[in-house]
């Protein structure tokens, strides 16, 4: 396999980074007034709410004739859940964690009431999809949050074919067990494979040793990476992995693929022979994930829902809220889909069983075995031509500029925390080009709401996506057309560094 040049730029060193954390406060006073970040824009009156009638006329254009209506009820609620060896009360929706998979087709209108049963208000965000921005669910900037005992019927067509997922928006509702897969077939699909299964990664603490509200408050008392002790926090002892340098900040005891530890997997039986499509969903808060299945190459087809020139690969690292699709050829013998936790030396894994014998697989051999091979990332991925976004002049260009910690803790888009009166102004029909710049020592998946972006690589080729893992101080460009109306959050998928400021509006003005 080739070195992919996205993962093979960093290399890092724990030393450095403790030093320049060390070094954070003393430096801020000149970060704050350098000139190369951009400033945000003071959004006014001028802006496209998301009640405005554009955002309805862009959804009547995502009609299909014909098209069918899927009707979901979710109920968001405490539950008892058993994640293989731990007993955890935590709040999901429905009885399992994740959440059952939704399945569409493109162009179906899904119809779903919420239910929220939990103690604080809630909505649920459509990770991947293009959809209207009032059904979008960003609190305070799309929607007020669904109160206590109360319900709301989100519904809209869902456009963007892929593996996308929906979860919580508020707080750090997501680290609990709020999430769900949800995958809308794309008519084109179904030609090169028999099978598929959906594997979803997730980093575990609640009802263990902490929850995500004790941790997201722990982290904005005393500073990401700075509180000392438990709470879920590292402390300062930071784990570091040689592709993404610091790891995460937050301290979990689980990993889990499909809501089991690796202890006890999740198990599905499978054929020797058999072209499996994998679709794995990284909703994790705080971890990356190297997947893969040792000693069987993977054919990635997709990243974020979006079909890529295929490639293969040993492994594929995932930041949050990434999504990739891989056709295997399941092997002779039983075999796991492994998840390394990047950097933290722990691991998750779904079994495909193969055969009559029901010996044990050796999940933490196959994640040693898979830390030894090859890894790509999906910004080595190249869009197909059916979804490549073709380069042209943009009519708009805005930085972005990812910095933090500050002194109190809060990670920054250019120098600033989350506002939401302050954003990123486009007006529709607009060429949107942002210049993505790392200035941080962590690295940060980057999510766009409502859209989705071509990245552009070193020769003009790279993925579409929705999500953009950035490396410590890379810096990568990606543009879109503004085709949908409204109000979008722009954000780091890394809850806590989220929920701590590194958010802002991409605002369409009138
Ligand atoms: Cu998957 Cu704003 O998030
Ligand atoms: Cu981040």
């Amino acid at each position: 396999m080739n070195a992919p040049f996205s993962l093979a730029a960093a290399r890092f060193d724990r030393r450095r980074f403790l030093i320049s954390t060390g070094a954070a406060a003393v430096a801020m006073g000149t970060a704050a007034c350098s000139s190369d970040s951009s400033d945000l824009t003071r959004l006014g009156s001028r802006r496209v709410e998301p009640t405005s009638p554009l955002v309805e006329q862009a959804e009547r254009a995502r009609r299909f004739a014909g098209a069918r209506t899927t009707t979901l009820n979710l109920r968001a609620d405490a539950r008892d859940v058993d994640l293989g060896g731990a007993q955890v009360r935590t709040w999901a929706y429905g009885d399992a964690v994740p959440g059952e998979v939704v399945r569409v087709q493109r162009g179906d209108v899904l119809r779903a009431r919420v239910e929220n049963k939990l103690p604080q208000p809630t909505t649920i965000h459509w990770h991947g999809l293009e959809l209207r921005n009032d059904m979008d669910g960003v609190p305070g900037l799309t929607q007020e949050a669904i109160p206590t005992g109360s319900a709301m019927d989100y519904e809209f067509v869902a456009a963007t074919a892929g593996t996308h997922w929906f979860h919580s928006h508020v707080g750090a509702q997501r680290d609990r067990g709020l999430y769900a897969p949800l995958i809308v077939e794309d008519p084109a699909d179904g030609a090169d494979y028999d099978d598929e299964l959906v594997v979803v990664l997730d980093d575990w603490l609640d009802g263990i040793s902490s929850d995500p509200d004790e941790v997201l408050r722990s982290v904005r008392d005393s500073g990401m990476g700075r509180a000392g002790g438990h709470g879920g926090m590292m402390g300062s002892d930071f784990p570091t992995s040689d592709l993404i340098g610091p790891a995460g900040e937050v301290d979990y005891p689980h990993m889990l693929a499909n809501g089991r530890t690796a202890d006890a997997p999740h198990t599905v039986r499978a054929r020797a022979g058999q072209r499996l499509r994998l679709r794995i969903i990284n909703a994790a808060a705080d971890t990356a994930f190297r997947v893969g299945v040792p000693g069987t190459p993977l054919r990635i087809t997709h990243t974020d829902g979006f079909p890529v020139e295929p490639m293969v690969a040993d492994s594929l690292l995932l930041g949050m809220g990434e999504r990739v699709d891989a056709i295997v050829t399941v092997p002779e013998a039983s075999t796991p889909v492994v998840a390394l936790a990047e950097g933290r030396g722990s691991h998750a894994a779904v079994v495909l069983r193969v055969g009559t014998t029901s010996s044990a697989v050796d999940t933490t051999a196959a994640a040693a075995r898979l830390a030894g091979s090859g890894v790509a990332g999906s910004l080595d991925l190249v869009a197909s031509e059916r979804v490549r976004i073709d380069p042209g002049e943009p009519d708009v260009t805005h930085d972005l500029v990812l910095s933090g910690p500050d002194r109190r803790g809060n990670w920054l888009i250019n120098d600033q925390t989350y506002d939401p009166d302050e954003g990123l102004p486009v007006r529709t029909g607009q060429r949107v080009r942002l210049r993505l710049r790392n200035a941080s020592m962590m690295f940060h998946p980057v999510h766009l709401h409502g859209h989705t972006v071509q990245v552009r690589g070193r020769d003009g080729g790279g993925p579409r996506k929705d999500t953009v893992l950035l490396l410590p101080h890379q810096e990568l460009e990606v543009e879109f057309d503004a085709v949908n109306p409204g109000q979008w959050l722009t954000h780091c998928h890394n809850l806590y560094h989220g929920e701590t400021g590194m958010k802002t509006v991409l605002s369409y003005l009138d």
